[in-house]
């Protein structure tokens, strides 16, 4: 096969070149080009098979193509695409009805990306702050985090600390309040203006390198919140849907959001689906007309939500989840590499922190990785996130550790 000076294919650099000269630079992509997927595996043009370490930012917790998902996604875009909310359909409905029951919530109000549930949850908990606790107009604040990620959009990223996603982008939106992350004391003194709404919170950090807070953190804020009349709003995107080994990464300390925000896997990767779950006290201060999305609650994202989760339970996803991250943590511990100083994260959401006089290493084994056959991404520089398909085998995990430590010597 033809190479190019950096090794690439021919084929490779031919689609490199493609998106470097008609798309946006918005992007840093490892130079691999996948044309196809099933389970925890991922091919390349050159027919290369990887194993998926990324899974589309946790999108594909129930694997690529999974064809329980595809079927019912299939089925319905044959049938009936989308009506907007101008009308009713007959899977919206169903769907209402199947999610608020799973997760134990009066209403849900669904969108398509997860920037957009956060928006959404913005809007509801600056609603309730006036029409229900009864802040005064236009003083309403949200507490959020440091490190955080929730999206892209101009308010999400006004409150972001991370120059790479605000800077050069303002004017910003006023009426948030950053405080340290795992922090029970900065929330607490946070928490004593009477015009706080609502507290919106990761509760692990994903893109920050999956930061996991200390054990009662999450339980404790809550309380905190509760006390102070502050609507919990946990943000669930990349945490969620068996992610961290449970079906939400609250319910390890049995917090119950008062907002609960999901995206990602709610289509186990098909197109994009999101939603807010929460009671009727929050949820009705919306009223018709007041918020909405021409594509939120079509029909083939109903279907495709709908099957995405029952496949999620009927896998046991959760439960496997939990014993493979482990497994994988346990296996990375043992390489006792030099270059890792952290292995960590819950279920199969981890990280390993690079530990090398070089600040590209941590891009470099990524490299070295997709070479062996395996994918991950770099995330802030040093730290690189692992979170395979949640359908990943022990025979799997084993072979992945194998590449990751070959790799790790091009870090010697
Ligand atoms: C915690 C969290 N919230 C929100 C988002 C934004 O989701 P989307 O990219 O679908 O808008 C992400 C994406 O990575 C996320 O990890």
């Amino acid at each position: 096969m033809e190479k190019t000076l950096q090794g690439l294919s021919a084929q490779t650099q031919y689609f490199l070149d493609l998106e470097d000269r008609h798309g946006a630079h918005n992007y840093h992509p490892l130079p691999v080009v996948l044309n196809k997927g099933a389970g925890v595996h991922l091919w390349d043009v050159d027919g290369k098979k990887y194993f998926d370490f990324l899974s589309g930012y946790s999108a594909v917790n129930q694997g690529h193509n999974h064809p329980a998902i595809v079927k019912a996604f299939i089925e319905q875009a044959q049938t009936l695409a989308l009506t907007s909310r101008a009308f009713y359909n007959d899977a919206l409905g169903e769907y209402e009805k199947y999610i608020t029951a799973l997760f134990g919530y009066d209403k849900v109000l669904p969108m398509n990306t997860g920037v957009e549930a956060v928006e959404t949850g913005i809007k509801l908990c600056r609603r309730w702050g006036y029409k229900v606790k009864g802040i005064q107009e236009g003083k309403a604040k949200i507490i959020v985090c440091a490190e955080n990620f929730h999206g892209r959009t101009s308010t999400v990223i006004s409150f972001s600390t991370d120059p790479g996603s605000y800077a050069d982008f303002g004017p910003y939106m006023p009426g948030f309040e950053v405080i340290a992350y795992n922090n029970i004391e900065a929330l607490r003194t946070a928490l004593q203006d009477p015009s706080v709404a609502g507290f919106l919170v990761e509760p692990i950090q994903g893109e920050a390198g999956v930061v996991v807070p200390d054990e009662g953190y999450l339980a404790q804020a809550a309380a905190l919140c509760k006390q102070a009349n502050v609507l919990f709003i946990a943000d669930e995107i990349q945490t969620g849907l068996c992610r961290t080994g449970k079906l939400l990464a609250c319910d390890h300390e049995n917090v119950r959001p008062d907002i609960l925000l999901l995206g990602k896997a709610l289509s186990g990767g098909m197109l994009p689906v999101s939603a807010v779950l929460a009671d009727d006290a929050i949820m009705l201060t919306i009223k018709p007309g007041e918020h909405g999305s021409t594509y939120g609650g079509n029909p083939i994202a109903c279907r495709t939500a709908i099957a995405a989760l029952q496949v999620l339970q009927d896998e046991k996803m959760a439960d496997n989840a939990e014993k493979m991250g482990l497994l994988l943590r346990t296996e990375l511990n043992k390489l006792q590499s030099p270059h890792i100083s952290i292995v960590r994260g819950k279920g199969l959401l981890c990280a390993i922190v690079i530990q090398h006089p070089n600040k590209d290493a941590a891009m470099e084994l990524c490299m070295a990785m997709k070479d062996r056959g395996l994918l991950a991404k770099p995330t802030h520089g040093d730290k690189i996130r692992f979170a395979p398909p949640l359908i990943i085998t022990e025979q799997q995990i084993h072979e992945a550790v194998a590449i990751i430590k070959d790799a790790l010597q091009v870090l010697a």
